[in-house]
């Protein structure tokens, strides 16, 4: 059999382990997995290592952020990083606007995408409001049409849930076979503590960090669990950034609860002090649940070494940091609780996992390709995509484990003006990005057409 690409000489990351053979790929999938294959187009791959391309199962692109506030990349740029870093499949949010149904917010989402993307997308809803429309006919009508989770969030003025309404969304999920991420930060706590904060003059970006305390994460995941466990369903705890969290999610497992795990690069590698830099700069790295220290990225090392993470997202939430429209909102200045919450890290995800976790030693390639693509695809009912395996789309990304450079904002893709990780030291790099047999990526360079499309998606497998 002849095909119309093979890939030949790298160590090939597959889901039984590490395999020296060639990948055959044909109309965009792999139907080959062999030694000696011929094809129309060879990829010399020696020295290098295949691995599923990345997925992220977490990022913001083009959301609605507050009066005035726009985010930093639309699909075509963040695509563009998101291939660049290594990506061939990225799951955004569609977040309706005030007024608007959750279907017209996908439709508006889809039109944003449409045409521009250099990987493929596949959305993820978030549910901010519950009404008889949303719960009884957007909800049971997308989860149709393979939009298969949604987020719920117990934080953020506007957006937050009360438990109740939580429960009522989880019903669906269950009553329909969809899976429910939720961000796990107890809202009141937090406004008891900003408030108190802002009487005592304590309005700095470091702020933000220190009235998000850990007890503010761990008891919102003790709720959420329980919430589950008292729905019947499986939920995503998603951006898990402390060591008391992760317990409770163990805790939760071990009394029986489907609970999944999300960690991000932001909790392995900054803490609760790059906000605490000189002047508006913390603003910089202001996201929730905010970086901690040391020890809790022990905690959250100790968690992806023990399998406790299903899956590593970046939560890219890209706003520039020199700009009114972004981090320098008005008000920001005056007070943290104006700075719009979130960091770009689509590009950079993949890359700090494998410096950190694979060149370091502390994770296997097998893991990596793991909790980076396989987990995400099987969870969220990303039938094709996830594994190199035949039958599979053809999404394949070659690392170069040698080369060493550092994270520059110069080097990078995103919309946004800087990267947290300036001057972040990085050994092992993604060289070449393939989307369905087509080079999309090559050298740091993105080339070819912009030929990502939508994936519906087919129902979680946890579902009962
Ligand atoms: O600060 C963050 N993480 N912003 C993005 C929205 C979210 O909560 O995931
Ligand atoms: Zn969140
Ligand atoms: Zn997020």
């Amino acid at each position: 059999m002849t095909h119309d690409l093979v890939i030949t000489g790298a160590q090939v990351v597959c889901p039984g382990g590490i395999s020296a053979c060639d990948i055959g790929i044909a109309h965009g999938r792999i139907v080959t997995l062999g030694n000696g294959l011929t094809g129309a187009e060879v990829i010399d791959a020696t020295g290098l290592i295949a691995m599923p391309g990345g997925i992220d199962s977490h990022v913001h692109i083009a959301q609605p952020s507050g009066p005035g506030v726009e985010m930093a990349d639309d699909f075509a740029s963040a695509t563009r990083s998101a291939a660049c870093g290594g990506n061939t499949t990225i799951m955004p949010f569609c977040l309706p606007e005030d007024g608007q149904t959750l279907r017209e917010a996908v439709v508006a989402y889809n039109a944003k995408a449409e045409g521009q993307c250099l990987t493929d997308v596949s959305f993820h809803l978030i549910v901010k409001s519950v009404d008889s429309v949303t719960l009884g006919q957007d909800l049971p009508a997308l989860i149709g049409q393979g939009l298969t989770s949604f987020k719920v969030f117990m934080t953020y003025q506007g957006m937050r849930l009360t438990d109740g309404e939580i429960l009522q969304v989880m019903d669906v999920a269950r009553e329909q076979g969809a899976l429910t991420m939720v961000h796990a930060e107890n809202e009141d706590a937090i406004e008891f503590l900003r408030d108190k904060a802002e009487r005592d003059g304590r309005t700095q970006p470091v702020h933000h960090a220190r009235t998000r305390p850990v007890p503010v994460e761990r008891e919102a995941t003790h709720r959420a669990t329980t919430l589950a466990e008292i729905a019947d369903v499986p939920v995503m705890i998603v951006h898990v950034s402390n060591g008391a969290a992760l317990e409770e999610i163990q805790r939760a497992k071990s009394r029986g609860v489907r609970v999944f795990a999300e960690t991000c690069p932001q909790y392995i590698t900054l803490t609760a002090d790059n906000l605490d830099k000189a002047g508006f700069e913390g603003a910089k790295w202001v996201c929730s649940p905010p970086p901690r220290d040391m020890e809790e990225q022990a905690a959250i090392w100790a968690g992806i070494e023990q399998g406790a993470f299903d899956v590593f997202s970046s939560d890219h939430c890209p706003f520039r940091f020199a700009d009114p429209a972004g981090k320098d909102a008005p008000g920001a200045r005056a007070s943290f609780r104006n700075i719009p919450n979130g960091i770009p890290g689509v590009e950079t995800r993949l890359p700090i996992l494998f410096s950190e976790g694979v060149s370091k030693g502390r994770i296997s390639l097998e893991t990596f390709a793991q909790i980076t693509a396989t987990n995400h695809a099987r969870i969220y009912g990303l039938e094709h995509k996830g594994s190199i395996m035949v039958g599979k789309d053809a999404d394949i990304v070659l690392w170069d484990p040698a080369l060493t450079r550092p994270i520059k904002q110069d080097a990078l893709h995103h919309g946004s003006d800087y990267t947290p990780w300036e001057g972040f030291e990085v050994t092992g790099w993604p060289v070449r990005t393939i989307l369905r047999g087509r080079t999309v990526v090559k050298d740091n360079t993105p080339v070819g057409e912009a030929i990502g499309t939508h994936v519906a998606r087919a129902k979680p497998e946890v579902t009962p």
